[in-house]
């Protein structure tokens, strides 16, 4: 046999390896794409938090993820083939994150992962994914500043929740400023931003100051909100706190209307935890609201109260949770079983589009992330947010607008 004969010959027995494999388990397969494809079915990791202090928002992210695995396999899969859900909960715990996400992608052979709230726990991931070269998809908004070959974001980035919020709030109430966060990466980063841009406006920050994940005493941060009366509350609280200081803010009997509080956080789904009255009158941007008015949103509404419960309700990081399993489900219809592995995925992705419930969103091919349609809404007494605001076109995700010598491409960071 010569050369070309051998390596075609070798190359036929990888692709018939599967055959062999079943009968001969002490056969090694290093093929890694092979192994993917193996069961005839495109097996996923679910990892969200349904206990611990961010399990009020990922229990809903984990459901919707779900829905949309159930729905994809109702209508016949993925080119025929199933998708499997192993679940985990990591208890709200980046640790636990990182360990649960090690099993998924080692143990479990999972070609992609569907997980996290916090960016402190896709932080604690991420080298899992970067090391393993496997794939997560993230639907939270978060910080931006991360280029990772390992990550498809589906959550807003600063640029897509703050450049129309911040100048409109100013203009609106006023330019001083009280920034209140949780304490750990996101929010101080997210601040960083909005301190870039209130300086572009001539606002100032009157306090900014963080408490921990999981805090519920507001009591000390209320006198302060009441000493300084700040014009607007920029809140980058997350988890069971956005339920305590909302609260809190309105038994102090503060007025939404003095002196409103501006989230990037709060949603619908802490709305309903917290129950409407401690949120009337309070913003958010985001790119999607329970409200949006469009036949993608009926369907993904009506469907998700269906499979869930008549009470329960939609939110903007939900919603992405949602729709990114349908843009994994395009990327792997490309591909040809043996084909199926996280590199091609995630080469398949890029530039893939679709109607989800808030408009048509696309995969940013250079950085991984979405355009999506900022919007600005006020909490209404039934708990639903009246859309104030929203943009005429789908805005690009830039990660990096913060640092601006620095830029993520195809090939990684560039410093420009
Ligand atoms: C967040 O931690 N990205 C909300």
């Amino acid at each position: 046999m010569n050369r070309l004969g051998r390596r075609r010959f070798l190359k036929g027995t990888v692709a018939t390896a599967g055959v062999a494999a079943a009968g001969f388990p002490h056969i090694w397969i290093k093929d890694s794409s092979f192994a993917y494809a193996a069961s005839g079915k495109v097996k996923v990791g679910v990892l969200f938090s349904l206990t611990g202090t961010t399990a009020i928002v990922e229990e809903s992210l984990h459901k919707a993820t779900i829905m949309a695995i159930e729905e994809i396999n109702d209508a016949g899969g993925i080119n025929g083939m199933q998708i499997e859900a192993v679940v985990e909960d990591p208890a709200s715990d980046p640790a636990t994150f990182a360990e649960k996400a090690r099993k998924l992608v080692l143990g479990d052979k999972c070609v992609s992962v569907f997980g996290s709230y916090t960016s402190a726990s896709r932080k604690a991931v991420l080298p899992v994914f970067e090391k393993r070269k496997n794939l997560y998809f993230y639907p939270t908004l978060y910080e931006g500043r991360e280029c990772s070959k390992n990550v498809v974001y589906t959550g807003a980035v600063p640029n897509q929740q703050q450049d129309d919020f911040v100048p409109w709030l100013v203009e609106k109430f006023g330019k001083r400023w009280y920034l209140i966060g949780s304490n750990y990466i996101y929010p101080k980063e997210e601040n960083n931003y909005c301190k870039k841009l209130l300086a572009s406006l001539g606002a100032e920050v009157v306090n900014e100051e963080y408490v921990p994940l999981g805090h519920s005493e507001f009591s000390s941060v209320i006198n302060k909100f009441r000493s300084e009366k700040p014009d607007v509350i920029f809140s980058t609280v997350v988890g069971d706190s956005v339920v305590a200081l909302h609260r809190q803010y309105r038994a102090a009997g503060l007025d939404p209307d003095t002196m409103p509080m501006a989230s990037l956080t709060t949603s619908e789904n802490e709305v309903a935890a917290m129950g409407p009255d401690a949120a009337a009158g309070h913003f958010t941007s985001a790119p999607y609201f329970m409200v949006w008015d469009s036949p993608e949103n009926q369907n993904f509404v009506e469907a998700y109260r269906k499979r869930w419960g008549g009470d329960k309700v939609t939110h903007f990081v939900s919603e992405p949770s949602y729709f990114q399993m349908y843009l994994f489900k395009q990327a792997v219809e490309k591909l040809a079983p043996g084909d199926i592995n996280p590199a091609n995925i995630r080469e398949a992705i890029k530039g893939e589009e679709m109607v989800a419930p808030q408009g048509r969103v696309r995969i940013e091919p250079e950085n991984l992330h979405t355009y999506l349609w900022p919007k600005i809404g006020q909490c209404q007494s039934d708990g639903q947010f009246q859309i104030l605001k929203q943009t005429s076109e789908w805005l690009e995700p830039l990660p990096y607008k913060a640092y601006p010598n620095q830029v993520c491409k195809e090939s990684g960071l560039k410093e420009t």
